[in-house]
């Protein structure tokens, strides 16, 4: 009989836990928020707790599918960041765990209300207005006018100059859909994307991708939240931010834990902390500019002034719905996506 080595015996117990992959982990966190906060919130709640995080970022419609495919056999404990509808919508599918945070009562109003909507299973992290930016080089180089309502950016002027992100993917840009159907009405939505899409080279994935390419002047107008511009104009980049004449719409980004998670204590600290002011405090230390949800934590000092931009009444619990949010993309894929020419997705 052969024995087994305990150097044999180590090597096995390695090769277990990583074929289980994730779930080695003390704890599992799909990111929605920026990379550099992603890495920052890992690295302080790894300091503060001894826990093992494993984070990666995905864009907010990736992470719906994800949890949604692991439904039977989840593998991530928490939901971090990413527009609130789209947890709404998860919470609408059964998908997430019912938790009230530890510091639910510090939480401002609209982040209460948020959590009243998602029927005590999402808590608002922070919130921020959709608008676009332009690169006041590219345009001026170009001699074309600077755009200042989102009826604009329809102008021929911008041919092949405005990018987006693609909503199947990225909350940002489901946020823009929901928006102009609030504005507009859902008919005159649709004709207003038809136009706008040929003025689109490229659907990007990431919400945020529209403004970092305008900032480094591979394209000329990015629609995106406003402060994911603020952050690219601190860091030196011309770009003018515009809140769009007409009224725009605005996210709750939100925190939700995975039904039937494994870690499931480590997540209920880790949205805690999420929701705390030194949590909180790790968007500005990352250098994100969102309005966070906790009325004890300090706002970031260039995070835009949302009650200077007119806003629409934002319709969460529409919007958060399963059916309204897969009705709206099936006739963006057909008549956006379908129609548009010429177009790619990235
Ligand atoms: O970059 C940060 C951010 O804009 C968040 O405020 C938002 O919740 C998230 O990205 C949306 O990302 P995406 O559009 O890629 O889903």
């Amino acid at each position: 009989m052969k024995l087994v080595t305990p150097l044999a015996a180590s090597a096995a117990v390695w090769l277990c836990a990583s074929l289980a992959g994730a779930s080695a982990q003390d704890l599992n966190v799909l990111c929605g928020v920026d990379e550099d906060w992603c890495a920052t919130m890992e690295r302080t709640f790894e300091a503060e707790t001894g826990l093992d995080v494993s984070m990666s970022r995905r864009s907010t419609g990736e992470i719906l599918d994800q949890i949604r495919i692991e439904k039977d056999d989840p593998r991530i404990d928490v939901w971090w960041g990413g527009t609130g509808d789209t947890h709404l919508q998860a919470a609408g599918e059964d998908l997430l765990e019912p938790y009230r945070p530890e510091n639910a009562g510090d939480a401002l109003p609209w982040a209460q209300n948020f959590y009243r909507l998602s029927g005590g299973t999402a808590s608002g992290v922070y919130a921020g207005a959709l608008g676009f930016a332009y690169n006041s080089d590219i345009l001026e180089k170009r001699g074309i006018p600077a755009p200042s309502c989102w009826k604009d950016l329809t102008d021929p002027h911008y041919r092949g100059l405005v990018q987006v992100a693609n909503p199947n993917s990225s909350g940002t840009a489901f946020t823009f859909l929901a928006t102009l159907v609030q504005l507009l009405g859902e008919e005159e939505a649709f004709e207003y994307l038809a136009a706008l899409s040929a003025n689109i080279a490229h659907f990007t994935t990431s919400g945020a991708a529209p403004v970092k390419t305008a900032a480094r002047g591979e394209t000329g107008i990015g629609i995106s939240f406003i402060h994911d511009a603020v952050t690219q104009k601190l860091a030196g980049a011309p770009l003018v931010i515009v809140a769009p004449c007409e009224g725009t719409g605005y996210e709750i980004g939100a925190v939700s834990i995975v039904k039937g998670a494994r870690n499931l204590e480590a997540a209920r600290r880790f949205v805690d902390f999420a929701l705390s002011p030194e949590g909180q405090a790790t968007g500005a230390a990352a250098g994100q500019n969102q309005i966070p949800s906790n009325a004890r934590a300090a706002l970031p000092p260039a995070a835009p002034d949302i009650s200077l931009i007119r806003m629409v009444d934002y319709d969460f619990a529409t919007f958060g719905s399963p059916d309204r949010r897969l009705r709206l993309l099936d006739r963006f894929d057909s008549e956006v996506l379908g129609n548009a020419e010429p177009l790619a997705t990235h």
